[in-house]
């Protein structure tokens, strides 16, 4: 009988989370992370401006020619696995517009991304406001969110997703599902009405409608829907989770591309913690993106792996090892083996845009490691004749560095995303799209 099998399916894959989640915060209690500075190993870094035949890289034609391309290919076989690309049936829906959002504000749309041909086929659902007087189209910031779109403000004209989520409580979370008392659970780290009064536009995705953020060894989410025939999981070399999400990602760019009130060419792709790593690697893989923005993204996203101060890859590989390729696990605890590290991946937006935000209280996420990839990276910014970040040493706590190309500040407090974050990313965003000589600029590539 479907619906007993189905009731009984749904039971164990809550069991099978509930568990999943509990062995995370064992084995988090087991893992003791270095704090100390004074025991951070010695490391050597690989450099972005060698060659794979040891010829050293003095130009950006050679760096976007020849080296840009060998750093991405080892991202991608050994850390975050291969993507496929635009899948030939995509398709875009708009289930909904509110002319009328944030009481006159904005224009609120809800766009249905479709990854297959049938309309009850995979897809995620994209909500995007414009501001409403805009004379063109504007400028976006895109970012995914944790707990659905109705999580980002209280609107309850907002479709309340009916995806699987994690388990939280107090974001109004039961038995993995939204419910009523989630909406707006997450405001604080969406400064919705800020970003359009500044003449930006905003879209967000939940990242659960690309891939379910468990270990089930991809069965859900997007995977299996691109998998050959007989094939039950990704190849060693193929897609993780964080590489669907930012697969995800440039689907939501694709959308953008046919949205008349967005301009295409200047999007920001923005991202924290989990979603900032996303962020990163959806900004190397697809330079669409115009402007990259890392929020605490810490291991695996903009800190250097080689310091092994807070989380590491060892700490990663049993419990969240699920989010890069199977070629990756080889390097938890042997990160001095890695061919590339993240100053590589920060290198690899260069010549566009990118910021990295640190906060000081985020030890977890190793503010110093993430503060040393952008300054590793600045080399790159310089072939194209761009300033990277400007001093060898942290900046003050809330003081953003003085900004070259690569954008960075430590501010005080958790790991979190706040308006002082947000504050920066578009004083940054105004500062590169909106001044005179820039505004003329035919788009993000020339940059
Ligand atoms: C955990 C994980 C981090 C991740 C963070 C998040 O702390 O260890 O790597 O960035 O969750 O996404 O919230």
């Amino acid at each position: 009988m479907p619906a007993r099998f189905c009731t009984k399916w749904q039971f164990c894959l809550g069991l099978f989370c509930s568990l999943a989640l509990l062995s995370i915060s064992a084995e988090a209690a087991k893992f003791a992370p270095n704090y100390d500075e004074a025991k951070v190993p010695e490391y050597t870094l690989p450099d972005p401006l060698i060659d794979s035949h040891g010829k050293p890289v003095t130009d950006a034609k050679t760096w976007t020619d020849v080296r840009r391309p060998e750093i991405l290919a080892l991202f991608e076989k050994e850390i975050y696995g291969k993507a496929p690309g635009r899948p030939e049936a995509l398709w875009f829906e708009t289930a909904l517009v509110d002319p009328d959002a944030l009481d006159g504000r904005a224009v609120r749309k809800e766009v249905v991304v479709h990854f297959t041909k049938e309309a009850n086929g995979p897809s995620m659902r994209l909500m995007l406001y414009l501001p409403k007087n805009a004379k063109g189209p504007v400028p976006a910031f895109l970012a995914l969110n944790f707990f659905g779109n109705h999580s980002i403000h209280p609107d309850p004209k907002i479709t309340l997703s009916d995806r699987w989520m994690r388990s939280n409580k107090k974001k109004g979370i039961k038995n993995h599902r939204a419910t009523e008392a989630s909406r707006g659970t997450s405001q604080s780290r969406w400064p919705v009405e800020k970003i359009l009064d500044r003449g930006y536009a905003l879209a967000t995705v939940y990242y659960g409608d690309i891939d379910p953020d468990f270990n089930d060894g991809f069965q859900n989410g997007i995977h299996p829907h691109f998998y050959r025939e007989g094939q039950t999981r990704p190849d060693p070399n193929q897609w993780g989770s964080i590489s669907a999400w930012a697969w995800g990602l440039s689907r939501a760019m694709d959308y953008l591309e046919t949205e008349t009130g967005v301009d295409a060419r200047r999007v920001a792709v923005m991202g924290h913690s989990r979603l900032g790593k996303t962020s990163l690697w959806a900004g190397a893989t697809d330079e669409r993106f115009a402007l990259v923005i890392s929020n605490d993204s810490g291991c695996g996203g903009a800190a250097l792996s080689r310091r092994k101060f807070g989380e590491t890859y060892g700490f990663m590989k049993d419990v969240i090892g699920y989010w890069f390729c199977e070629n990756w696990k080889k390097y938890a605890d042997r990160e001095d083996e890695m061919p590339v590290d993240q100053h590589m991946l920060i290198a690899l937006m260069a010549p566009r845009p990118v910021y990295v935000a640190s906060a000081v209280e985020d030890r977890w996420a190793d503010p110093k490691g993430e503060f040393l990839s952008t300054l590793h990276a600045s080399g790159v910014y310089e072939l194209f004749g761009l300033k990277g970040v400007s001093a060898d040493t942290m900046p003050e706590v809330d003081q953003p560095a003085d900004q070259g190309t690569i954008g960075y500040h430590v501010r005080q407090g958790r790991h979190n995303v706040t308006d002082f974050d947000w504050d920066q990313y578009l004083n940054f965003f105004d500062k590169l799209y909106h001044t005179e000589g820039l505004r003329s600029n035919p788009g993000p590539k020339s940059f």
